[in-house]
């Protein structure tokens, strides 16, 4: 099923193959002097909307669907044949088959190298012991799902070296609300091991809590977990190498560049200071059944194979852990596609995907990258046809996304200065498919392109729909676009460090399979996406929002949508402050923003029947685009958030406190929770500053997009 690597042709057929080239070009230069259109029509596609409104190439992009899924299939299957973990030398397979694949589509071709500091587990062990410190018995940190150990053994990336002999204590998904439950029940964590079951958000942050109460080190559990076990990294303090923080890491592992020592406080910082380690649920399982104690809260037993007498602990059997972890420079090598843009090459539209992963990874990531290689082949056919991209098309297949968005980080730093000044966007896909169900997520002035797109493309699993009827069905009436505060995946540096807008794609809302051995091909054949129509679903929406925002004259941005769900947010703030008096100067600026995007909107009607005969009419056209292509750079601080000076974006950044509710207006989050913990003026004049600091990002969008001083 794998797709053989095309063959290069040999000497000998070369003037075979010129001829044969100048006979097409013949028949296709004759072929378009005999019909007006520019472009050969495309075959009616059977699967897809009527595309009345898109241009040809566009059409031809959604006519090459016929047989996709069997090439998105074929790729998925080579890609997913050993796992591939960033730094290994399997992952260096995926590398080359997929710049093999995007140069035979025709495409340019780069790679970037780099040599962060990646983490690995040299070994571990666990026992339960008797109250006396006599072996009760050991425990597996196997993964029973991979019974040949193909995998890398479960572990979590940057957690410390360490050992630890203590009681241990069940503090369920090891939230704040959970050590208050453990407070009324007199139970302090304190020297102990605690264990823990995902579900209280980033793994990173429930070490960080952990270790705060005094813990010694943590047991991770997924409930349900049917045998896998989920591997992850715990990396603290936002994306990127630990040794290079706001720089590129060197691409080579010695000489040849700057990196921080590894003992600098800035970069163990990004460590947390406990190990942790995940464990299957039934090794959890065997501990908790030996804890004493008060007995658990009923709602800490949910879904959880215990009897009501269980208690959470401390003790009184032991837990005897070690890990021993590998920390090293490792290669990594971003992948790059490139269509050089005929009218603006020096403006980027950019697709991405990461191509590491934990094991298989038939979902996470591959079923994006096999979604991007067809991508590829899509725009390579439309190459041959004679179409060019009006800007630069880029597509990048990063690695060591897993230890923390670390290949697609260190390239933006690399390349700041051209990104601020030249992206016009990034389109990410991590897992493609990891069920049914579409989800988006963008920044909001690409809300309404992505709710026409997702009108032109059939819904895969439902005949006769479209993914935007089945969206908004599954939606009550409203398509529901996610904001991308998250730093969970490769539109993080670009997003939230370069202010690029991005937008985020994929079916399916959760798989019990994540970061464990079940991420394989046999599971997406059997339950992800059987006849891979989803995937293709995903290339299509991807690779025609990639075509929009390269071809269309007139950028298809509309800042409306950004100018309401800032008016939304500030109604919510005005609910948690103060009845809205210090919210007032947010307020005005939103308003200011609103007025803008009026005469913005009015220009650009204007700009659309402009005649490219005018005078200036292509240099008018850019320079309005220019402002709406910069529009979202304001909203970046130049100093970034308190304690995290690399997210800069005020409005989408991740709040440092990863249980805030409130998933905008970061600076603003995180000071109401610091004013929270440490009631006092001080804190309040923080929430104040913050919001004057939202407030002036508002009115330099403002600004940009009315091209003006201020
Ligand atoms: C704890 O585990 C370590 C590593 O396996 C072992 O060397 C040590 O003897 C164990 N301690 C006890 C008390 O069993
Ligand atoms: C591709 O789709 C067709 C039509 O639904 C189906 O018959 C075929 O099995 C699919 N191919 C793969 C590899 O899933």
């Amino acid at each position: 099923m794998a797709p053989s690597l095309p063959p290069k042709p040999p000497h000998a057929h070369r003037a075979a193959l010129a001829f044969l080239s100048l006979a097409l070009l013949f028949f296709f230069l004759l072929y378009l002097s005999l019909t007006p259109s520019p472009l050969p029509s495309p075959p009616p596609s059977s699967r897809n909307a009527p595309a009345d409104s898109l241009s040809d190439p566009h059409r031809l992009f959604l006519s090459l669907s016929p047989g996709a899924n069997a090439s998105i299939a074929g790729h998925l299957r080579a890609l997913t044949l050993r796992p591939h973990l960033a730094g290994t030398p399997s992952a260096a397979h995926a590398a080359s088959y997929v710049l093999v694949h995007l140069r035979s589509a025709g495409l340019r071709t780069l790679v970037a190298d780099y040599y962060p500091l990646l983490s690995y587990p040299a070994s571990a062990s666990l026992a339960l012991l008797r109250p006396d410190g006599a072996l009760l018995r050991p425990l597996s940190l196997a993964e029973p799902a991979d019974p040949e150990a193909a995998a890398v053994p479960p572990y979590h990336a940057y957690s410390p070296s360490g050992a630890a002999m203590a009681p241990g204590v069940y503090i369920n998904y090891g939230r704040e609300e959970d050590y208050r439950a453990l407070d009324r029940l007199g139970v302090d964590v304190k020297g102990c091991v605690v264990i823990v079951r995902r579900g209280g958000g980033y793994r990173g942050a429930v070490v960080v809590r952990a270790a705060a109460r005094g813990a010694v080190a943590v047991l991770m559990f997924k409930a349900a977990d049917r045998g896998g076990v989920e591997r992850g990294t715990v990396l603290l303090g936002g994306v990127g190498d630990p040794l290079t923080p706001g720089w590129a890491a060197p691409a080579a592992d010695e000489g040849g560049g700057e990196r921080l020592d590894a003992d600098e406080e800035e970069v163990r910082r990004r460590f947390p200071k406990i190990p942790s380690m995940p464990v299957a649920e039934a090794v959890a399982m065997e501990i908790l059944r030996t804890l004493g104690g008060p007995p658990m809260p009923p709602a800490w037993r949910d879904k959880l194979p215990l009897v009501e007498e269980s208690g959470v602990g401390p003790g009184p059997t032991l837990i005897n852990l070690t890990y021993q972890e590998d920390k090293k420079l490792a290669k990594i090598q971003n992948v790059f596609g490139v269509i050089r843009g005929s009218e603006e090459p020096d403006r980027y539209v950019i697709l991405g995907n990461h191509r590491d992963a934990w094991t298989f990874g038939a979902v996470d990531p591959n079923s994006g990258t096999a979604a991007l290689l067809d991508v590829a082949r899509r725009y390579g056919s439309l190459l041959r046809s004679g179409w060019r991209p009006r800007r630069t098309i880029i597509l990048c297949s990063w690695d060591a996304e897993e230890f923390g968005m670390i290949g697609s980080t260190e390239w933006v730093e690399q390349n700041l200065g051209k990104l601020t000044s030249k992206a016009v966007t990034y389109l990410n896909v991590d897992c493609a498919v990891q069920g049914d169900g579409f989800f988006a997520g963008a920044t909001p002035q690409l809300d309404k392109l992505l709710l026409q797109v997702t009108k032109q493309i059939q819904d895969p699993d439902l005949e006769g729909r479209t993914v935007y009827d089945s969206w908004v069905a599954s939606n009550e009436g409203i398509s529901k676009i996610e904001r991308l505060a998250r730093a969970d995946s490769d539109f993080s540096a670009f997003l939230h460090h370069a202010g690029v807008p991005s937008v985020d794609l994929y079916y399916g809302e959760a798989f019990a399979g994540y970061h464990t051995a079940f991420d394989s091909y046999k599971w997406m054949i059997e339950h992800g996406d059987p006849s891979f129509h989803r995937h293709v679903a995903i290339a299509e929406l991807w690779g025609l929002l990639g075509l929009r925002l390269a071809d269309d004259p007139v950028l298809p941005f509309d800042y409306l949508s950004y100018s309401s769900q800032l008016h939304e947010y500030a109604a919510t703030l005005i609910t948690l402050l103060d009845g809205g008096r210090s919210v007032h100067p947010l307020n005005a600026s939103v308003d200011e923003l609103t007025a803008a995007i009026r005469e913005v909107l009015e220009e650009g009607k204007k700009l659309q029947v402009v005649e490219t005969s005018e005078e200036f009419a292509a240099l008018r056209i850019r320079a309005f685009n220019d402002r709406l292509m910069l529009a979202e750079r304001g909203f970046l601080e130049a100093e970034g958030l308190r304690g995290k000076q690399r997210f800069k974006h005020m409005v989408y950044s991740p709040p440092e406190d990863s249980e805030s509710k409130m998933l905008f207006f970061p600076g603003i989050a995180d000071a109401i929770s610091r004013a929270g913990k440490h009631a006092g003026k001080g804190t309040q004049l923080g929430v104040h500053h913050e919001i004057w600091r939202v407030a002036r990002a508002i009115r330099r969008v403002a600004a940009t997009l009315r091209g003006e001083l201020i």
